[in-house]
């Protein structure tokens, strides 16, 4: 195991939930329900499942405030303490995870979409990554819609490209919101320029680790949803109740 195996978990909550209007017009897309709970304790979760314990949440727009209300220092999941920043404006996945420079420091850290719902662990993932000599590593899953996300292209078991929301998608493939990195990351997201849609995309921070030879990948093996259409917070939903009466937890 390497040195500097500390990691740190990075939840990203900024945003303004476009396509979810009018559901985003008063409040933050992350504080919507998803079946019992508020959306953005699913990935606070699955880190804390994971044994991660040092986490900062990136919030933004108008509703920041409402996160704090909510989570407080998070000993509803079993940590001591939880570190909040805020991200103006929309500049992108990259950007407000550029903003946890100073709480990530020297350390690993794994980030989560605070969108992206899953019905399974990423504890064996995350365990890989801490083994990992460097470099990112990222999770894949395969979708019938891929057009809609960052796109990868494997071949021989690496991934070769990864584009985000091509016309015409290369693979069925697609890189989900959970992104593993060592502290190389950001100086990479220093280096970033602002995509078609104006914002710092993490699709490039991860091709600047492919460039490097340095991006690894694992199969996500349990179901997966982004909740940033209504269809797909409908998903959500409709999935984690099945899961949670079936766990009992319902
Ligand atoms: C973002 C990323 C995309 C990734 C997706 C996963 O898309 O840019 O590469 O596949 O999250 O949810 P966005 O939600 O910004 O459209």
């Amino acid at each position: 195991m390497s040195e500097m195996a500390h990691l740190k978990g990075v939840v990203l909550c900024g945003g303004l939930g476009k396509r979810l209007e009018p559901l985003t017009r008063i409040t933050n897309k992350h504080l919507l329900p998803v079946y019992n709970r508020p959306m953005v304790f699913y990935p606070i979760h699955t880190l804390v499942e994971a044994g991660i314990k040092d986490i900062m949440l990136v919030t933004g727009g108008n509703n920041a405030g409402d996160f704090l209300r909510l989570i407080g220092n998070g000993s509803e999941f079993g940590l001591r303490h939880i570190n909040y920043t805020y991200q103006r404006g929309e500049g992108g996945i990259a950007e407000a995870l550029g903003l946890t420079e100073h709480f990530v420091d020297r350390s690993r850290v794994v980030v989560i979409l605070g969108d992206n719902i899953i019905g399974g662990s990423i504890k064996r993932y995350v365990e890989r990554f801490r083994r990992q000599e460097n470099g990112a590593r990222v999770l894949v899953k395969k979708v019938d819609d891929p057009g809609r996300f960052g796109v990868a292209e494997i071949k021989n078991g690496r991934i070769i490209s990864i584009e985000e929301k091509p016309k015409h998608p290369r693979s069925d493939f697609i890189v989900t919101g959970f992104y593993m990195y060592d502290y190389k990351v950001f100086e990479i997201i220093k280096t970033l320029r602002p995509s078609g849609r104006g914002e710092l995309e993490i699709t490039d921070v991860n091709n600047a680790y492919l460039k490097r030879n340095e991006l690894y990948y694992d199969c996500l093996d349990c179901w997966w949803t982004d909740c940033g259409l209504p269809e797909t917070l409908y998903r959500a939903t409709a999935l984690m109740r099945k899961k949670l009466l079936r766990e009992n937890k319902a």
